[in-house]
């Protein structure tokens, strides 16, 4: 059985306890895309881990973690998380495998970002300042890039830095009249980076494919959500990456049809950090009450998360273009207390209705929710395991879900642990 956990909405649904859960029943865990701009909270006992590189199987102590091909990797950060588990007795020596091919971010990715985003002004994406599009820039235009495999050859690597910083520094002092980096210091730092993390370093594609043929199951975990993803995204207000499933088979080198079930995650509501458009925002007491019972504040950066209502029509775009098969609904927990509950069925936009949610944002700028309002509940439903022990108005709200969606909800999230987890 090969799995596929994707976020179904603007990232931060539970995918990393949701991915923590499924890893027990693989063998093992593939990160496909993105890079530490993502942020997945595992927790285990009273141990909470907050990972942003490291598959969120990692925690697990046999579980096999892959870092593929589309995964730009800072490796200041995987060091740190590398030494995190170390700390807490986990090692990943054996099962941990980084491709040789992944790009990789350098301090003068985080700078640039950095400095065009306060260059921006209110146009400002809402970065998470991680180095993220300059690196996947990078790789795109090519001839800048650094990946993985160029710590095998520090003289090789050594020249390279050279051109790349000084032309780095010439963007830096022209554009934004800001100090240059040292190609030297870089370098220094490479040395210590390949000498952390080349025993990790393979053909993960080769690795992988390998494995399917053994017979080994393969969990992959999104990161972000689907409408972040670059080209399906709410553009510009995006990732640089595919962050959908669309991304799993190009980022990994692993065929779609490989998967048997794609589970897409996504929150009893909506959350959104950084800007762009976002047609069920409550930008009022509500969004409050959410973001303070939810604990909606980002794993990565810490800004508080834009709160607001489901919306049916942002995910039935993500259930369609992720062929997504069965939904995890996290988070139901966090709208107890609320007197009704809002879950937008379509949007009104220049008078018409439309029920297929238009990623291109001059038209979703446009777009008015028009919400079905059923009961809340008061009961608090964190100790709830049985779906049918549930207050019937939660019921209810998953039901209509299913059906706006049109497919099951086979995970009820009810609070943050493994075990505050319904399964139906
Ligand atoms: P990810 O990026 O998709 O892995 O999600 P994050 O870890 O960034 O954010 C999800 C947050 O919600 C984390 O703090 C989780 O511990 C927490 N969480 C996950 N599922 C639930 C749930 O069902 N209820 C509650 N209350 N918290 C949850
Ligand atoms: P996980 O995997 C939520 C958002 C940023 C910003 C936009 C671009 O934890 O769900 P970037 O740094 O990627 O260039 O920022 O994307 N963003 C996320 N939002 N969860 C994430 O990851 C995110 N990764 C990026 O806030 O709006
Ligand atoms: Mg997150």
């Amino acid at each position: 059985m090969n799995t596929c956990v994707v976020g179904l909405q603007w990232g931060d649904e539970g995918k990393g306890k949701i991915v923590d859960i499924f890893a027990e029943r693989h063998d093992i865990v593939v990160r496909y895309s993105g890079g530490a701009n993502a942020g997945h909270t595992v927790i285990i006992g009273d141990d909470r881990f907050a990972l942003h590189l490291l598959p969120s199987g990692s925690v697990r102590p046999d579980t096999i973690c892959v870092i593929t091909n589309a995964v730009v990797v800072d490796p200041d950060t995987l060091i740190k998380e590398i030494e995190g588990l170390a700390q807490k007795s986990i090692t990943l020596k054996g099962r941990f495998f980084i491709s040789e091919n992944a790009h990789v971010v350098l301090d003068y990715h985080k700078k640039e970002d950095q400095l065009r985003e306060e260059s921006l002004g209110k146009d400002k994406i809402g970065t998470t300042i991680r180095g993220i599009g300059p690196c996947y820039a990078d790789k795109v235009g090519r001839s800048h890039a650094v990946r993985m495999s160029d710590f095998r050859d520090l003289d090789g690597l050594k020249a390279k830095l050279q051109t790349i910083v000084e032309y780095k520094n010439k963007i830096f002092a022209a554009l934004y009249n800001a100090e240059p980096v040292s190609a030297d210091e870089i370098f220094e730092k490479c040395k210590s980076y390949a000498d952390r993390l080349l025993p990790f370093v393979t053909d993960s594609t080769e690795f992988l494919h390998k494995s399917i043929t053994d017979g080994k199951s393969i969990l992959f975990e999104g990161a972000q959500g689907t409408l972040l993803d670059l080209d399906h995204g709410t553009f510009p207000y995006v990732t640089s990456s595919n962050s959908s499933s669309l991304g799993m088979p190009a980022g990994s080198g692993i065929p779609a049809k490989i998967v048997d079930k794609f589970v897409g995650v996504a929150k009893a509501y909506t959350t959104r950090v950084g800007a762009g458009p976002f047609p069920t925002e409550q930008d009022n007491e509500i969004g409050q009450y959410i973001r303070d019972k939810g604990h909606e504040y980002g794993t990565t950066t810490g800004r508080p998360r834009r709160c607001g209502w489901f919306d049916a029509v942002a995910v039935s775009y993500a259930v369609t273009i992720g062929a997504i098969d069965s939904i995890a609904l996290m988070h139901l927990d966090t709208l107890a207390g609320l007197k009704e509950i809002n879950i937008c069925r379509a949007y009104e936009i220049n008078g018409k209705e439309a029920t297929f949610f238009p990623a291109n944002i001059a038209r979703l700028s446009q777009a008015s929710p028009i919400y079905e309002t059923i009961p809340g509940w008061d009961t608090d439903i964190t100790r709830v395991n049985d779906f049918n022990d549930l207050p019937a108005e939660a019921q209810s709200f998953v039901c209509l879900i299913e059906e706006m969606v049109k497919k099951p909800v086979t995970i009820i999230g009810v609070g943050p642990k493994r075990s505050q987890t319904i399964f139906r």
